[in-house]
């Protein structure tokens, strides 16, 4: 695939969409009657899709043969974090005022909070290992074990998502039957080699 630059310059503008139009319609006064808790809940959204996207790679590169899809990998799940951590932004400026006792409160007291920081901080190790110095140190197969915690952390995104809502339910739901897809293509793949659970393979990127 030559034209790997000018897709990868195209994911990176067009992820940047989303942050853009928000900045513009927060500065309008467009963003609802309360601006802040929109800003929240759609940097939440963003984060999860950030993350299906990132875990849809392996599948479709598979389905489909076009394995150029794997170099925009680290790409979107670096978004993926990006957007968790201003979403996690959000919370502590908006919600807490950068209070640390009611952020500790909060996090013992409401279940989905606690949730969202396990999903949140999973993701850590994630982009930490996400260079090509890191990939090297710690070598592909300590890196695709290590880079397993992806699907944890959408679990968790899901299940925080889900226990957040009130009484509709249909979004949390569609995003659980989607990280179920691509997380059961994964395990089925598995199975159909002969293979445990353990070896479910996430690959380094290629530099
Ligand atoms: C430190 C971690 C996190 C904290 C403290 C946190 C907190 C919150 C809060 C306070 C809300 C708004 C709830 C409401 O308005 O009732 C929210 C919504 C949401 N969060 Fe998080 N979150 C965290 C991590 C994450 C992560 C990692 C994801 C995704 C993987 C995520 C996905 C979402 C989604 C999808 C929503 C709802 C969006 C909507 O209502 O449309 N959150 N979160």
């Amino acid at each position: 695939m030559k034209d790997i630059k000018f897709y990868k310059l195209l994911v990176f503008v067009n992820a940047l969409v989303p942050l853009v139009l928000l900045g513009w319609d927060w500065r309008g006064g467009r963003l609802g009657a309360n601006p802040l808790d929109f800003l929240t809940r759609t940097t939440g959204t963003l984060t999860l899709v950030f993350l299906v996207l990132t875990l849809a790679v392996t599948p479709l590169r598979k389905l489909t043969g076009a394995n150029w899809l794997v170099r925009l990998r680290r790409m979107l799940g670096l978004y993926a974090f990006f957007y968790g951590a201003l979403h996690l932004l959000c919370y502590v400026w908006f919600d807490k005022a950068f209070g640390l006792g009611a952020i500790a409160e909060d996090v013992a007291r409401r279940r989905f909070i606690l949730v969202g920081v396990l999903a949140l901080t999973s993701m850590v190790p994630l982009a930490v290992t996400s260079t090509d110095k890191m990939i090297r140190r710690l070598g592909g197969k300590r890196w695709q074990k290590l880079h397993r915690l992806a699907y944890l952390s959408a679990v968790a995104g899901v299940v925080h998502y889900y226990l957040l809502v009130k009484s509709d339910t249909r979004k949390p739901l569609a995003f659980a039957a989607v990280v179920a897809l691509l997380l059961g293509y994964r395990a089925y793949v598995a199975y159909a080699k002969g293979s445990a659970p353990l070896s479910l393979k996430t690959q380094p990127p290629p530099r």
